[in-house]
């Protein structure tokens, strides 16, 4: 795989790595994409392929401009478009109702398709000299956490795709909220940076589908197939543990701690003896901006339990917790 420092050093080479039907890597504001040409059938198959996606988890079509949301599918009232004319480009992404052209491969066979367009320059002039739709999940194996940063992504990818552009850290860290107006009323189906008092803000109204911070059986219908998954996780094993009370914190910490636990938290479990500590920021932005990464990192002590500090879910802490929780495998213990 090449990293591309200068994007317009390769713009026929990218044009052409599309047109082949092969994959290329880019940067977003929130996440790595792993993109292909959304129209052809057999660029999307690859990315199932090379990223050992279930066939019935959807992929996210990425546009350069709002403007063409219309060509891909069918804007059906105005709360859905209050939600493109405010939050887009940006980190959200609206499910519609398809137009034919988006091949059935591309949606996992629903009629409605997950639209995004990324406010992240590099990636705006990807989709721009491309010029065509990108289909795209983020960068990393299934079950992974996300790609946020090129040496994270490499060694995951080097010999399956040919073009990695590199965009540095990317910026948000989570992958963008998900929504879907149903009813006439914004349901949010995966939480991301975009939260659902911003909606509020802007359309008066929003829901939380149920599904964000539960386990959903196999059998169970859900809006959004991403949530069936397991997700975001490390080898190592993970227990995830919040309380709003410091000491009753540091006590769980301390209850379940082995000796040989990697703890990933705030300052205020750094003080606890433990066989490494791991600082993820004090902020919910820098959380969120680390927090992947740094799950990746934790691999490399060979621990043998990440005991992962939790937040308060609200506003950027609930798309935190939503990952968190999964990374975890709902191995969680809140007091
Ligand atoms: O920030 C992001 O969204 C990144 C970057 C690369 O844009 N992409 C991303 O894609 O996170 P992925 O494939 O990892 O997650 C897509 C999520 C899944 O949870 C999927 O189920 C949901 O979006 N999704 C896609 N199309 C859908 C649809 N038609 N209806 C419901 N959910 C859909
Ligand atoms: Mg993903």
């Amino acid at each position: 795989m090449e990293v591309i420092n200068n994007i317009d050093e390769y713009k026929n080479i990218l044009k052409d790595e599309i047109k082949k039907n092969n994959l290329v890597i880019f940067p977003t504001e929130t996440v790595y994409g792993l993109g292909a040409n959304a129209l052809s059938t057999k660029a999307v198959n690859k990315i199932f392929e090379v990223k050992t996606r279930a066939k019935n988890n959807p992929l996210i079509v990425h546009l350069k401009n709002a403007s063409e949301i219309e060509k891909y599918a069918v804007i059906e009232n105005e709360v859905e478009q209050k939600l493109i004319d405010s939050f887009m480009p940006g980190p959200l992404t609206i499910v519609l109702k398809k137009k034919s052209c988006i091949p059935e491969s591309v949606t996992a066979g629903l009629d409605t398709v997950g639209i995004r367009v990324p406010s992240n320059e590099i990636a705006h002039r990807f989709l721009e000299l491309v010029d065509v739709p990108i289909a795209a999940p983020s960068a990393n194996i299934s079950s992974r956490p996300s790609g946020t940063r090129v040496n994270d992504i490499f060694n995951e990818f080097d010999l399956k795709v040919n073009y990695i552009i590199d965009g540095g850290e990317s910026r948000i860290g989570l992958e963008s909220t998900v929504v879907k107006v149903i009813d006439n009323i914004p349901v949010i189906l995966r939480p991301g940076f975009i939260t659902k008092e911003d909606i509020i803000d802007i359309v008066g109204n929003c829901k939380v589908s149920e599904h964000v911070l539960k386990s959903v059986s196999l059998n169970e219908k859900v809006e959004s197939p991403g949530m069936l998954y397991k997700h975001y996780a490390p080898n190592t094993k993970c227990l995830l543990v919040y309380s709003k009370d410091i000491n009753t914190l540091r006590k769980i910490v301390n209850d379940n701690k082995t000796s040989k636990t990697i703890i990933l938290g705030s300052e205020k479990l750094q003080d606890i003896p433990c066989f490494k500590f791991i600082n993820y920021g004090n902020t919910l932005e820098s959380i969120s901006h680390n927090i992947f990464s740094l799950l990746r990192k934790c691999d490399m002590y060979n621990g043998d339990l990440i005991i992962i500090e939790g937040v308060e879910k609200v506003g950027l802490g609930l798309a935190i917790m939503n990952r968190l929780i999964r990374t975890s495998c709902f191995n969680y213990i809140e007091k």
